[in-house]
């Protein structure tokens, strides 16, 4: 598995143009995509990154890939980063590593995303992925039972787990906040829930990426997989 991710980095680095302001994932592909860049970077590409995690920060510096900020550049070309599920449409389910809020900024203020997976994250409807969902601490009770009614208004229920670190106190995402794994099982309509839970204030992110990406890459044991986000027909 860990080689089919490498491969599907691999691709995307093939799409690293000379002079490039990248968005870097997070996660174990993106991992692989920040190693790859670095062997370019050490053979003379010349590129800036902005790292989607305090992880991914430490590997692009330890890979020797020059870093910058979103407040320092106008805008990114390419983000290319990991996903749990991916759709059709191209919709995604991130946040299994609970980088999803740096993650959906960085892909939001790029020209193009490019996300990359082992062919397993290919799903026909989102949901079976428990989706990630990144909390304010304060009024978390009210904040659940919001989320338990948007989900219900979007025909989608399921068990709403708190988020463990090893320690088994509550996982803290590197912007100070708590995550909600919602297990729905099947999303049958992902762009109206993500719009209901972007309304409820104690909702800071969740892990539905609708409409951000725009090319996949997939690997599987019969090769690479290159699925482009279908045009809108409105
Ligand atoms: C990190 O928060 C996630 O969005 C990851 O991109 C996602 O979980 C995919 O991770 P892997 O590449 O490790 O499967």
């Amino acid at each position: 598995m860990d080689d089919l991710k490498r491969q599907a980095a691999a691709r995307a680095v093939e799409q690293v143009r000379d002079g490039m302001k990248l968005g870097l994932g997070t996660g174990s592909t993106a991992k692989h995509f920040v190693e790859l860049l670095g062997e370019r970077v050490r053979t003379g590409l010349s590129v800036v990154g902005v790292p989607t995690s305090e992880a991914t920060r430490a590997d692009a510096e330890r890979c020797g890939v020059p870093l910058t900020t979103l407040d320092a550049v106008d805008r990114l070309d390419l983000t290319v980063d990991g996903a749990d599920e991916i759709d059709p449409q191209l919709a995604l389910i991130k946040g299994g590593g609970g980088a999803l809020l740096r993650e959906k900024i960085v892909a939001a203020a790029s020209d193009r995303m490019i996300v990359i997976a082992d062919e397993t994250k290919w799903v026909e409807a989102l949901g079976r992925f428990p989706l990630p969902i990144e909390v304010i601490p304060f009024g978390l009770g009210a904040t659940r039972r919001a989320i338990a009614a948007a989900c219900a208004e979007n025909g989608v229920s399921g068990e709403m787990v708190m988020r463990k670190a090893g320690n088994g106190h509550a996982f803290v995402t590197d912007g100070g906040h708590w995550i909600i794994d919602a297990h729905l099982g099947r999303i049958p309509d992902a762009p109206r829930l993500a719009l209901s839970l972007n309304a409820i204030p104690g909702v800071v992110e969740h892990g539905l990426f609708i409409g951000l990406a725009s090319t996949a890459v997939l690997a599987g044991p019969r090769g690479i997989r290159i699925v482009e986000r279908p045009s809108r027909r409105d």
